[in-house]
């Protein structure tokens, strides 16, 4: 159940949708809704950690290195989509927080997909 990507990538693309959800939301005004899905999202972050970290202890010494980065990778990118939540709820800019996101996004989806387990379509 653990060794294989399909649960790590369920979780990550429910993660991604309630992002998008929450951050809609907001735009749109309705800040009970916003708040609910980003509660949830929350929850899905913990689920993207714990599936992301059995991966990696299951298939990391393939090679420690890149799964340490692509582990690092996943995080940020929890990161920055909690820093773009938070902000916009301040009123605070978010454009910077947004291009790291992106960034981390991409080269989380790069490395995920080019390391052995899985999909491999940079191979
Ligand atoms: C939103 C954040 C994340 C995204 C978008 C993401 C994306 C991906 C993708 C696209 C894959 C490849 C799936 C496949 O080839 O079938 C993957 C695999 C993996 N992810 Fe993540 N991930 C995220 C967070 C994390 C986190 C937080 C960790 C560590 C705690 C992690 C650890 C791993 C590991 C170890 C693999 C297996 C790599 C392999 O294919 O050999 N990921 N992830």
């Amino acid at each position: 159940m653990f060794e294989t990507t399909h649960l790590h990538i369920t979780t990550w693309v429910i993660g991604l949708i309630l992002f998008f959800v929450a951050v809609g939301l907001h735009k749109s005004g309705q800040v009970k809704g916003s708040k609910i899905s980003h509660m949830v999202l929350r929850l899905f972050y913990l689920l993207i950690i714990g599936t992301g970290a059995a991966l990696f202890f299951i298939h990391s010494s393939i090679d420690p290195a890149l799964y340490g980065v692509k582990f690092l990778l996943g995080v940020l990118v929890i990161g920055f989509m909690e820093m773009v939540l938070v902000r916009s709820k301040k009123g605070k800019p978010t454009g910077v927080m947004w291009i790291l996101l992106i960034l981390a996004l991409l080269g989380t989806l790069y490395l995920g997909f080019r390391l052995p387990v899985g999909f491999n379509f940079f191979m």
